[in-house]
């Protein structure tokens, strides 16, 4: 069982507007440095509320976005036409303005969703039930979307708090990303955070398995 904890750093803002704005530089500035790098980038989002104000800072940053493709971290299985469609919010709020010419990769009705390349970034959200990506305590296949070993990327997923099936990258495909972010706001998500860093099975709080992995993770909060 993994158990060290992993918080490179806290980025800790008064304010929601500046997180979004940090956050969006600091998105923008990684997908250049991979840009430069290679000549192009990968981009891993989640879906939710939280995530908005984000999308909407970093669409009007200006950086080579045809060179970029925009994928989820996870998906509920809905249609694009759904209100709960995380393709739905990426496609209104992130790929606007110069953001616009990203490619965007979905997870549903997508065969080849599996196929992306690394993330260069990937952001991470937190339920106050604990659960990060699509990784819910009580998942029906939750020990294979943690588990280093299964050689999946993407996987279906149920649990009973998720409200329809999903689908997730698993916690290795996490763990490769060249950054990877966990954006959560407000004193109920600090309170949760707290308990997730605290002893306890990953299977209570799935967000440990992020918290416990392989890869160190940069905490964006404000109240
Ligand atoms: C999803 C997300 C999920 C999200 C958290 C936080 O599709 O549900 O990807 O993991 O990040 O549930 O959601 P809120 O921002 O709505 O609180």
């Amino acid at each position: 069982m993994r158990t060290t904890t992993l918080i490179e750093a806290e980025r800790i803002f008064e304010a929601r507007e500046t997180l979004a704005e940090t956050l969006a530089r600091d998105v923008a500035d990684e997908l250049t440095r991979a840009i430069e790098a290679k000549g192009k980038a990968t981009l891993a989002v989640s879906g939710g509320s939280t995530p908005k104000l984000f999308f909407e800072k970093l669409s009007e940053i200006d950086i080579p976005w045809s060179r970029v493709s925009v994928t989820l971290v996870d998906e509920r299985q809905v249609p694009e036409t759904s209100e709960r469609s995380n393709a739905r919010l990426v496609r209104q709020h992130l790929l606007q303005n110069r953001a616009a010419a990203a490619k965007f990769i979905p997870l549903v009705g997508n065969p080849d969703a599996a196929k992306v390349p690394a993330f260069d970034v990937a952001i991470l959200g937190m339920g106050s039930d604990g659960h990060t990506a699509s990784f819910f305590p009580g998942g029906d296949r939750l020990a294979e979307a943690l588990d280093a070993d299964s050689g999946k990327r993407l996987i279906e997923i149920n649990a009973p708090g998720a409200g329809e099936p999903r689908l997730t990258f698993t916690l290795p495909m996490l763990e490769q990303a060249g950054r990877l972010a966990l954006h959560i706001e407000g004193a109920e998500k600090q309170q949760v955070l707290k308990q997730a860093l605290a002893a306890g099975p990953e299977e209570d709080m799935p967000v440990r398995a992020v918290l416990r992995g392989a890869a160190p993770v940069t905490l964006y909060w404000c109240p």
